[in-house]
């Protein structure tokens, strides 16, 4: 099969958008006040998520067992603390997320934190020669030597730091907390045997979930661990994730309401793109392309996405009334950005319940012209990444919203 597979990239072909209503109940009840939201309809979404698209999380013991692989006081030229934590689960030396947290090196702690999955290591987040590359299995990279033979090289340190800019993140205050997303499980379709999935099977559980529900497993999990910390605020911990990890980002803070909020960077199809749009990445396309991420019910979609009993505007709705920066890219059609803005837009109902505002226009913004209140959304110049652009907007919207809380 090609790939991309042959996608749409005409709007005059995208054809009318039937969207499915955040605010009436399967059972016909329309939502009008916060109660019915909460305890009906909220309930309602993210089951029909788990069952039709991301899978459910199998209530495993997810106990864990910590240990301090290494630290460096003097990080980030003396501006920063650095550690890398060990968190061991199912009572195996093999299971483990290394959590590496670096922070401001000052007096304000607790810190909020910023906590994503990274896809190349820790390694490669901070160029630093003393973090540990990771042995984990790695997709290779066709186009330069940072992975050969699905193990990071020497060459991949700091590959990723551009994706983190770990000096904006400590200048604005906050800690960076971070894993290899690998740790979780292997991005390929058998991966799951040696992650969490597999585990969860050994252990009697037949739940039918995808990888990128396993990679929200593990965000969860860094939480847990973050929640013993006494250096970090857990009451202001944002999940971000690009792209892939976008998607895992967004369904972690779905499930888990303990995440003060999410940045969605370039998640795209499978993530915050409508599903129902014709343009980009299709259902077809992710789920041939990437047969693990989804729940298996979720491939029956492929040629009727008019037929899924969801659509993505009402996974941000699951965030709400916690905030949300969606960031899309000019170039990135593939995660078709429109799509992106207008999920943003459709979710704003649930924030208005809640008397918050949302994106607060209707109009697709210019580009690199941020919109929003609690639903924050900026088009910025360019392809598919996460730049320093990006993150002055996601730290601006971050500050702003401790400024309110404090
Ligand atoms: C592919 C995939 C996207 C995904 C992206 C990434 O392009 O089709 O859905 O977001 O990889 O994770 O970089």
């Amino acid at each position: 099969m090609d790939y991309p597979p042959p996608a749409n990239y005409e709007e005059g072909k995208v054809g009318p958008l039937a969207l499915p209503d955040s605010l009436l109940c399967k059972d016909g009840t329309a939502v009008n006040d916060l109660l019915t939201w909460q305890l009906k309809r909220r309930k309602e979404l993210l089951q029909l998520f788990a069952d039709n698209v991301y899978g459910t999380t199998p209530n495993l013991d997810n106990s864990f067992k910590s240990e301090l692989l290494e630290s460096n006081e003097n990080a980030l030229g003396g501006r920063a603390t650095r550690r890398t934590v060990r968190l061991s689960f199912f009572g195996s030396e093999d299971f483990y997320i290394d959590l590496q947290i670096i922070s401001p090196r000052d007096t304000s702690a607790p810190h909020p934190a910023i906590l994503g999955a990274n896809f190349f290591g820790n390694h490669a987040v901070l160029g630093d020669a003393d973090i540990a590359i990771t042995q984990r299995w790695m997709r290779d990279t066709p186009d330069s030597n940072w992975v050969i033979l699905n193990q990071a090289t020497e060459s991949s340190r700091g590959c990723e730091s551009e994706r983190w800019q770990v000096d904006q993140i400590i200048e604005a205050g906050f800690s960076l907390a971070t894993f290899y997303y690998g740790d979780v499980e292997s991005d390929h379709p058998e991966g799951w045997k040696g992650g969490v999935r597999g585990t969860a099977l050994q252990r009697g559980f037949t739940d039918s979930w995808g990888a990128i529900a396993a990679w929200a497993w593990g965000l969860s999990r860094a939480l847990d661990y973050l929640e013993f910390d006494s250096s970090i605020d857990a009451t202001e911990v944002f999940v971000m994730g690009h792209s892939r990890l976008g998607k895992a980002a967004i369904w972690a803070g779905a499930n888990d309401s303990r995440f003060a909020g999410v940045i969605s960077n370039n998640s795209g199809a499978g993530g915050v793109a409508l599903a129902r749009r014709n343009f980009g990445e299709s259902i077809q396309a992710l789920n041939e392309n990437f047969p693990h991420w989804f729940c298996e019910k979720f491939a029956t979609f492929n040629s009727r996405p008019n037929d899924l009993p969801v659509d993505m505007h009402q996974l941000i709705a699951l965030i709400a009334p916690r905030p949300i920066y969606i960031a899309s890219a000019s170039e990135d059609l593939w995660a078709d950005p429109k799509g992106e803005f207008l999920a943003a837009l459709h979710a704003q109902s649930v924030y208005q319940l809640f008397g918050k505002v949302g994106v607060g226009t209707s109009e697709w913004p210019a580009i690199e012209t941020p919109v929003g209140h609690d639903i924050y959304y900026h088009l910025r110049r360019g392809g598919h990444g996460v730049t320093a652009y990006d993150w002055e907007q996601f730290l601006k919207f971050l500050s702003e919203k401790r400024l309110k809380q404090i």
